[in-house]
């Protein structure tokens, strides 16, 4: 639904517009409709006015792999083997969870994505008409697809494909910021029957699909065990690769693989937490900015049972210091790191975002440039990237409405107290 209201932000900086200028914002229905040195526009009035002095408007951030209610099983279960921690802790638990658990769930993440600066998730989880129900409310955008995992069954292939063909019939009906994907799980989960059903089907309607792709060395090896081939090998064989494709992970890629990746464009979503606390491995960044995939490459934090927040800023700090790490300080400097958390991602969900500017969506953050991590403001994108965190925030606007102001967010406390509520029951299996 568009809004037709209007916000006129006054006086603030704009990052990367003359930096220490002040700007006047407005903001009409649901997107930019000015920008002007602060009181020279056209437009001196609007229905709501926010006051930009001592802040910085930034693009909205974007976070593009999530299992967002898993902040209900945040701190559940750390410091254990990936196969161990999955069967024996997550697994059992995901088994009990009911669509309002979900919606709980995916409450949280959205209040904890507002108060940290995002606009923008992509999510994978159980219950979808939970996670809608959370979204619309919350005034965030997602792109969202159910699990699908069919387990090498033949009927469970075909109930899966009913259930996405049947949500994606209803998602017509849902808020414009929510855009419906297909989201097979992994190749380990999901058949080839299936994978080839997803890739007709998102070919048919033009979907974004959401896949986990070689993760782990384990998955790979699996995957040459099935199919004897490699995990893109495989998936460029069946066809299934092409620019709507957004894999998750990408840790284990071989050289060859990357061309294939580059030669159907395949989009890549970098989790560095989560690869670092599961002990995944490190993605071959330098490498695929070499196969010329830079612009197709976004950040995201996974679910929290392994990151285990959902600050972006703190996920760029991260993407870029694990490079670093272990090749040289000059690797992913921090303009890369923000490109990544915004223009990349919204290139990749095709969304009119990720950069102010007149005509663009109206996603926009500002930041409290009185917060003590931003001082001194030297360089605001260097700020952005390795000292703020997502407590710099000060207001959130996405699509045109004002979701948080003041770091107030309507319904806080009660979100708060209903997901601790379900959190404990589920994790205690009452
Ligand atoms: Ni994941």
């Amino acid at each position: 639904m568009r809004s037709m209201s209007s916000i006129l932000i006054k006086g603030v900086q704009v990052a990367g517009k003359g930096e220490g200028k002040e700007k006047d914002i407005y903001i009409e229905g649901n997107l930019i409709e000015e920008i002007a040195e602060a009181g020279k526009g056209r437009i001196s009035e609007a229905e709501f006015v926010l006051q930009g002095h001592g802040k910085v408007a930034i693009p909205g951030l974007f976070n593009a792999h999530t299992h967002a209610a898993m902040t209900l099983l945040r701190g559940y279960a750390d410091d254990m083997p990936l196969h161990e921690w999955l069967s024996n802790k997550i697994w059992p638990v995901e088994a009990r969870l009911t669509e309002e658990d979900v919606y709980w769930g995916t409450k949280l993440a959205c209040l904890e994505m507002i108060k940290s600066g995002t606009i923008f998730f992509n999510d994978m989880y159980w219950h979808f008409r939970g996670i809608a129900r959370a979204v619309t409310e919350s005034g965030l955008r997602a792109a969202l697809s159910g699990v699908f995992i069919d387990g090498f069954d033949e009927a469970q292939a075909k109930e899966q494909m009913q259930i996405n063909e049947r949500l994606y019939h209803e998602s017509k009906g849902l808020s414009d910021r929510i855009i419906f994907v297909l989201g097979p799980h992994a190749l380990y989960t999901v058949s080839e029957e299936s994978l080839c059903w997803v890739r007709d089907f998102a070919e048919r309607h033009d979907l974004l699909v959401h896949i986990h792709l070689s993760e782990t060395e384990e998955e790979v090896k699996s995957c040459v065990g099935r199919y004897g081939m490699r995990p893109v090998e495989y998936l460029d064989s069946i066809g299934f690769l092409s620019p709507r494709t957004i894999a998750a992970h990408c840790v284990h890629v071989s050289s060859r693989e990357l061309a294939l990746l580059k030669q159907h464009e395949t989009k890549i979503v970098h989790t560095p937490a989560s690869n670092m606390k599961l002990a995944a491995g490190r993605m071959p960044y330098e490498q695929m900015k070499e196969a010329g995939l830079y612009r197709n490459i976004a950040l995201g934090t996974d679910g929290c049972a392994s990151n285990n927040n959902l600050d972006m800023f703190e996920e760029m700090k991260i993407a870029s210091l694990f490079h670093k790490a272990f090749i040289n300080p000059t690797v992913m400097p921090a303009e890369e790191a923000f490109e990544l958390a915004t223009v990349n991602a919204a290139r990749m969900f095709r969304l009119n975002s990720g950069v102010i500017e007149v005509g663009k969506l109206a996603d926009i953050v500002l930041l409290d440039l009185k917060n003590v991590a931003l001082i001194p403001n030297h360089n605001l994108i260097s700020n952005i990237v390795y000292a703020a965190s997502g407590s710099c925030v000060d207001t959130v606007i996405c699509d045109g409405k004002i979701l948080m102001s003041g770091r107030k967010v309507e319904g806080e406390e009660e979100i708060k107290e209903k997901a601790r509520t379900v959190a404990y029951r589920l994790v205690n299996g009452s």
